[in-house]
């Protein structure tokens, strides 16, 4: 019997993928059979890990770098991206056209603290990269994406529910949240899915200062009913569902992935 996996031939760009969850997701859509794109914003040597990573365990994948939530954001990752691709491929049409098939939209940026701390700089770049940079990411992919395509956005449960210690952030998520249903309508035509996954508290970087006491990090486990602290691959898992052809009949969706947190 010939077992296939289920992202042979396809080829997918995960934003944000050197750390925490992104790395996850680059590395179960590599175990799955698709050829990542491992996008870094600062984090070079990690990105670098990452892939060998995946080469080591028998994987196809390439780094590229690109800061996002600066002008002309999107098109330098697609650059990047397009020269990965013809390094791993020798592909000279990559650019054009059927040279993409998952865009995952991981990357973004936290710490915006509550209404009386905010300050115009940080809002922006809330915005600039957590809503911004995803919605001309996807301008820039859909002309590369073959039909049958899935675009995941990583948004997060503070969309969801009362977030005032990071209010900012908590916003830029719920534009990138509104982008998902349009988005979706629009693509159906092309059998590309648009969906979002919100997680709740998982253990990366980004909520390190959240974990600094045995007390502290108990408390962020009670948070879900399972009590303890998501995993990387436990949003990494839901996103490979959502890029395999078996969630081809969800689209416009949000999956909230924090192991029913407030419930
Ligand atoms: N951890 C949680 O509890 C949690 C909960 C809900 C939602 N999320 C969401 O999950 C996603 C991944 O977060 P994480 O927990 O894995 O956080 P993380 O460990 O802090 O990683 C953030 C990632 O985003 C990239 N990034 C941030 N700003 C960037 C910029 N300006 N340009 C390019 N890349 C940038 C970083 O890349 P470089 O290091 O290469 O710059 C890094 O790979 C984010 O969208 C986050 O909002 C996380």
């Amino acid at each position: 019997m010939n077992i296939e996996r289920a992202l042979t031939g396809k080829i997918a760009l995960v934003t944000g993928a050197g750390r925490g969850i992104g790395r996850a997701i680059a590395t179960r859509l590599a175990r799955d059979g698709a050829l990542v794109g491992v996008h870094y914003g600062r984090s070079e040597a990690a990105a670098l890990e990452v892939v060998g990573e995946i080469r080591r365990n028998g994987g196809r994948a390439f780094a590229l770098g690109a800061e996002l939530g600066v002008p002309g954001d999107a098109a330098a990752v697609f650059e990047a991206f397009d020269a990965g691709l013809r390094g791993e491929r020798g592909d000279e049409a990559a650019g054009t056209e059927a040279s993409l098939d998952i865009l995952v939209n991981n990357a973004g940026a936290s710490g915006s603290g509550p209404v009386g701390q905010a300050v115009p700089e940080v809002f922006d770049r809330m915005m600039a990269v957590n809503a911004k940079a995803p919605f001309f990411l996807v301008q820039n992919a859909l002309p590369r994406m073959r039909d049958g395509g899935r675009i995941v956005n990583v948004s997060s449960l503070a969309s969801r529910r009362a977030f005032p210690e990071s209010l900012a952030y908590a916003m830029s998520k719920g534009a990138l949240d509104t982008m998902t249903p349009a988005l979706a309508k629009e693509l159906g035509p092309r059998g590309i899915t648009v969906n979002t996954v919100g997680p709740g508290f998982i253990e990366t970087d980004m909520n390190a200062r959240r974990r600094t006491t045995p007390e502290a990090r108990a408390a962020l486990a009670a948070r879900s009913v399972f009590d303890r602290i998501g995993r990387p691959s436990d949003v990494a898992d839901v996103v490979a569902f959502l890029a395999s052809d078996d969630s081809r009949w969800i689209t416009g969706q949000y999956l909230d992935v924090s192991g029913g947190t407030d419930l």
